[in-house]
């Protein structure tokens, strides 16, 4: 399977939710060779849309000549697009929130009815295309945090796509934390694999990921603590 990563963190390979990705990545390679591909959304050069519709009128050519061309034929040519991102103000972060905006020439202006919602209708072919999104935050709470950016990512992509999401994610790059961001990855390993081999990850092994590694208040504490 292709595989194309979108790292929205600007910490590049040292995001804390790039701990998360690659084992999911090692998950799902453990279950089946796939080629992977890795863009930090923050070394590209991605012009925000300036709203004008012309892609959306014109069969799909953007008014800016920049690296969303090229990230948009990548995105075409691959079968799983894996949207890995901090939780940044309970949403994405700015540069991959620009690429989001910019996937605009995919659709049509035309609008269609599908179920009690309007979607627009595609101008290209994204049916064998399926999406994932992981997501690392740094509060210790998942409800109140990670719901408007989840909301975002189910309504922009179809299929209902999987959705992770992990809190206390800075842990994930502080050795002295591995006794238990080890075992979390290795249940994120889990995740991939059985997502490599059945294209879904059951409820229970995504709520046993998305819970706090260590107590909320303790996690607090250590976070307030360091903070002296
Ligand atoms: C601008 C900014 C906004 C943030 N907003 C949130 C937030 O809404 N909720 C949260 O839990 N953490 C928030 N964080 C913390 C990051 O999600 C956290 O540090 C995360 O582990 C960074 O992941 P990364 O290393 O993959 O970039 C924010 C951090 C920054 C810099």
């Amino acid at each position: 399977m292709k595989i194309l990563v979108l790292n929205g963190s600007p910490k590049r390979d040292n995001s804390d939710t790039m701990h998360v990705t690659r084992a999911f990545l090692d998950g799902m390679i453990e279950a089946a060779p796939q080629e992977v591909k890795t863009v930090h959304v923050i070394d590209r050069h991605i012009e925000y849309c300036t709203g004008c519709f012309t892609c959306m009128r014109n069969g799909g050519a953007c008014i800016h000549n920049d690296d969303m061309r090229a990230i948009l034929d990548e995105m075409l040519a691959s079968d799983l697009l894996l949207f890995s991102f901090p939780l940044y103000c309970y949403g994405m972060p700015a540069p991959l929130k620009a690429l989001m905006d910019r996937t605009l020439p995919l659709s049509g202006m035309a609008m269609r009815k599908a179920g009690d919602r309007y979607v627009h209708v595609g101008q290209a072919d994204v049916s064998r295309l399926r999406f994932l999104m992981i997501c690392g935050c740094g509060f210790p709470n998942s409800r109140h945090n990670f719901e408007p950016a989840v909301a975002q990512f189910r309504n922009m992509f179809p299929g209902d796509p999987t959705v992770i999401t992990v809190p206390e994610s800075p842990m994930f790059n502080a050795p002295e934390a591995s006794s238990v961001t080890v075992p979390r990855l290795a249940l994120v390993r889990q995740a991939g694999k059985r997502y490599a081999e059945t294209g879904t990850v059951d409820d229970t092994l995504l709520e046993q990921i998305g819970s706090p590694m260590i107590p909320e208040e303790t996690y607090a504490a250590i976070v307030n603590g360091g903070m002296k």
